[in-house]
């Protein structure tokens, strides 16, 4: 049974029990910040069950995508090494909302097994938690079990928390036994770690909410939670033992050693499965929304595929393993998954940004690390201080330094490692919790929202409209009144005002009492829990609790808003026709006098992709084709192809928002999910132009974007710019294609100009300073400079050369200079350039004149010909003799 039919025939076994078939959500739990990951199919029905969310049906089954490689559950380390452990895995499950109990669970759990799945009951044993006698009596009149197929297990192995806080309650396990060739006890005996009795469903009596490290309450209502590895299922019906084994697993497997030309030796079991496994959780977190990052959700996804890396290195230096792994996975899982299917390029190009971060990682990180560890013996241990450095600065993963010492039987101190870690995430929650500390106005906005029915938004619609007050909060507390010359925040059962959220900014406006006399302008607008909050200042009059009002949005700034929300939609479009389908959102603000917009792509765009991206979405301004709106199912939307966000829930029901036509005037060329606010038709828009684009975060880049009058005004300013430049470059706005040339024959012109001053310059100092001498029938000209540049010497001795007729002329120049190492002679540099003129050079050789003398500075060579020679030192007290030197060489030749 192929593990797509085993997913289908479980949920259409709990269909037909009345269950509703829920689908999966995010791998990112959603306004949970007590999990990391999505860690098994109770997590998004966990306010259910703790009674503070109601939904149309009291049973429901799905097949949950989980994680579980940090946090309570955290299977990483044992990736690879075992048949059955995995960081992403998927988990059938059915629950039941205070609706059924232990007996329909067990019920249902031994049908399914044994009737749907057809395994024999021989096969089969079960835990419970040690005093549930209940359970115990269940299994041997459901199962017909005997005490010796039933064992009782006191450890919080048969007592299931989600986290350190949550639903929890007893649960009873069912177990296969894969048979005696596989070694192995059964649960409860010393030797139960073995692959032979594998836990194949966990069955949760939910029954309690641990609330605190010491405080645990009973749920509302009874609950039942079940959860079954899909991995484990299919191993029992693809008749292996091994999860690696079932289909799913042994393709990607067989093709990353097609890949990797590799035989299938056993020293590339491990690597091969952690290859794999990673993949597949990188993949699924990835296509959820989490980038690889140095914190939190990012930073674990960075292990993993840093892990995966690492370990495909030993089998291949293919770089684009994991891009070429994907066609098999999204062959594999992407009919379920679709979330898969549209991440597959972004998928593809994270993983080879991380790989080439990787990389530099591992070059610059490991010779570090090896020559520490060379010191130490096995058995020693690597110091927390140095293993945290390698860590923090070297961006080590602990895994790949601790893969090192294992090898090499080198210990961790892992108490002091953890402490220096805990001390940083300390230090970083501590300035996270200063800014998200929780407000008594969030607090009472919370409360609030308990209480009164959801604001009803007419804003798609109306600019303004009459409603009636339902609460006023006054610096955080509840209040029947407002006055003149206070701030509140003020609910209302119906507004036309747009509270921020999925990235556009909220609007602005006011609200006036039905007779006029009080006015409060509203200067934002949010959203708790469907209520809008509208944040006022009341400058006339009062407003008290029933009272009816009428709201007027900023009617002009909400134009603007709603022009850069649709140019952001069809810019999204366009960068993804330009660029790749890799491009998706990461982050948006559309405000009234801005688009910034973060999106997944790797490199710096050219010049011409962004001109070419505004140009299809100013093509599509011009079309002033109609924007088309339309509330759908989710499924219907999918479908139709619209863009989700990644890692963004959506309820059953959502908006589509279509902009813009393709070519064939049929397909819309932007179609997203979107419950924002947009213009009528593009030509609203105006005109759109990118004014920035620039690196987010590793993978994201960033456009900054303008539409309607303000890039008008921005065409207007730099036409304006461009005419001042004209001016003073004396050419008309004609000739203006000619300003480059023109500003670049000024520039290299005044580059030449810059040149011969300065060379001027130093000869006007040299003949100021020079000293004739007359040494038998030959003139020696001497002049000792400083401070000027030593590409001018050789023309200020050419000059002199000139001026002197027949003779030898030396300058010198001192250059103060830094000491970088702090020594007294570094902090000279002497030049010395000799000249000799044509009649003498038979005579007298300049390179020889210096090279005799340059040892007076310091000096060891110098180069040049008879008639001109260079050489330098750094003695500049040497100076003197360096003359006396070339003076006594003159006379002997003469
Ligand atoms: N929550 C339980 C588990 O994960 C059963 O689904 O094992």
């Amino acid at each position: 049974m192929k593990t797509s039919n085993i997913r289908s025939s479980f949920l259409q076994f709990f269909k037909d029990k009345g269950h509703e078939i829920v689908a999966p959500s995010s791998l990112v739990p959603e306004n949970d910040d007590s999990l990391l990951f999505t860690n098994s199919g109770m997590v998004q029905f966990k306010n259910i069950f703790i009674g503070k969310e109601q939904r149309g049906y009291s049973r429901a089954s799905t097949c949950q995508k989980s994680v579980r490689a940090g946090g309570k559950h955290n299977d990483l380390d044992q990736v690879g090494h075992t048949a059955r452990h995995h960081t992403f895995f998927e988990m059938l499950g059915n629950f039941s909302f205070g609706d059924y109990f232990k007996e329909s669970a067990i019920l249902y759990a031994w049908e399914c097994l044994t009737k749907v799945f057809e395994i024999s009951k021989d096969r089969l044993c079960v835990t419970v938690y040690h005093d549930d006698e209940e359970a115990v009596r269940l299994w041997k009149s459901i199962a017909g079990f005997s005490d010796d197929r039933i064992i009782r297990i006191s450890t919080s192995d048969n007592f299931w928390s989600m986290g350190d806080t949550g639903p929890c309650g007893p649960c009873t396990e069912i177990f296969y036994d894969h048979g005696e060739h596989i070694s192995g006890g059964k649960p409860g005996e010393t030797d139960a770690d073995g692959d032979r009795f594998v836990e194949l469903w966990n069955l949760v009596f939910m029954q309690f909410e641990q609330v605190s490290k010491d405080k645990r309450v009973s749920l509302p209502k009874p609950s039942i939670d079940t959860g079954m590895g899909i991995e484990r299922i299919a191993a029992v019906l693809q008749g292996v033992h091994d999860n690696f084994d079932i289909d799913i697993f042994s393709s990607l497997i067989a093709r990353l050693f097609e890949i990797s030309g590799k035989d299938r030796l056993d020293i590339y079991k491990v690597p091969s499965r952690i290859v794999v496994d990673h993949l597949r959780s990188a993949a699924f977190l990835i296509a959820d929304g989490v980038f690889p990052s140095n914190e939190g959700r990012g930073y674990v996804l960075r292990r993993i595929m840093r892990r995966a890396i690492k370990n495909a290195r030993s089998m291949t230096d293919d770089r684009q393993l994991f891009q070429k792994l994907m066609p098999t996975l999204v062959d594999n899982m992407g009919g379920f998954y679709k979330e898969l299917v549209q991440a597959q390029p972004l998928i593809g190009s994270i993983f080879s940004q991380e790989y080439d971060s990787f990389c530099k990682v591992f070059e610059n990180g490991m010779p570090v690390l090896q020559r520490i560890i060379s010191d130490l013996l096995p058995g020693q241990a690597l110091s927390g201080a140095d293993a945290f450095r390698l860590y923090d600065t070297y961006g080590m993963p602990i895994d790949v330094i601790n893969d090192e010492l294992s090898y090499r039987g080198i210990l961790l101190d892992e108490r002091s490692f953890n402490e220096l870690m805990d001390d940083q995430r300390r230090r970083s929650r501590e300035g996270a919790l200063m800014c998200a500390s929780v407000s008594p106005e969030c607090q009472a906005y919370a409360s609030l929202s308990q209480r009164i029915p959801a604001t009803v938004f007419t804003g798609y619609n109306e600019i303004g409209g009459a409603a009636a007050i339902k609460a006023i909060i006054v610096g955080g507390e509840e209040k029947n009144e407002v006055i003149s010359g206070q701030s509140a925040a003020i609910v209302v059962d119906a507004t036309p005002f747009y509270a921020e959220s999925g990235g556009q900014a909220s609007d602005k406006g006011y609200m006036k009492s039905r007779s006029g006399a009080s006015f409060a302008s509203i200067y934002e607008v949010i959203k708790v829990n469907g209520l809008f909050i509208h944040k006022v200042i009341v400058s006339d009059g009062a407003f008290r609790m029933g009272d009816s009002v009428d709201l007027n949005i900023d009617a002009a700034r909400r134009k603007k808003i709603m022009a850069n929300h649709s140019a952001t939609h069809l810019m999204q479009a366009a960068l993804r026709s330009v660029l790749g389908e890799h491009v998706m959102q990461k982050g948006s603000y559309v405000s009234d006098d801005r688009i910034r917009f973060d999106f997944s792509h790797g490199i710096q765009m050219t010049a011409e992709e962004i001109a070419h991206v505004e140009r299809i979405v100013n093509d599509s301004i011009r079309q002033n084709t109609s924007v088309v709106t339309e509330v759908m199912s989710y499924s219907d939307a999918s479908d139709s192809g619209a863009m989700a966000l990644f890692g963004e829930k959506y309820g059953d029901v959502v908006r589509v928002v279509s902009i813009g036509m393709c070519e064939n005037f049929v397909t819309p060329f932007s179609m997203e999910l979107c419950g924002g606010t947009h213009v009528k038709r593009t030509g609203e828009i105006g005109v759109f132009k990118i004014t920035g684009e620039s690196s987010c975060m590793s993978g994201v880049r960033r456009i900054d974007a303008i539409t309607g009058e303000a890039a008008f005004k921005l065409f207007q300013d730099i036409y304006s710019k461009v005419r001042t430049i004209a001016s003073v470059a004396k050419i008309s706005m004609s000739e203006i294609d000619s300003l480059p040339q023109k500003l670049e024959a000024l520039i290299d012109e005044n580059k030449i100009l810059r040149k011969e001053a300065i060379r001027m310059g130093a000869s006007d100092c040299a003949l100021s300073s020079v000293v004739s001498e007359s040494i038998g029938s030959a003139q020696f000209w001497h002049s000792s400079l400083s401070n000027h540049e030593v590409k001018s010497l050789k023309s200020v001795v050419d000059n002199m050369k000139r001026k002197i007729g027949s003779g030898v002329v030396m300058v010198s120049n001192i250059e103060a200079q830094d000491a970088s190492d702090g020594s007294v002679d570094a902090k000279h540099k002497v030049t010395v350039i000799v000249g000799v003129t044509d009649d003498l050079v038979d005579r007298l050789s300049a390179v020889k004149l210096l090279s005799s003398a340059i040892g007076k500075v310091g000096g060891e060579k110098c180069g040049g010909r008879d008639d001109i020679a260079q050489g330098g030192g750094h003695n500049h007290f040497g100076i003197e003799a360096l003359i006396s030197s070339v003076r006594e060489s003159i006379k002997s030749s003469f």
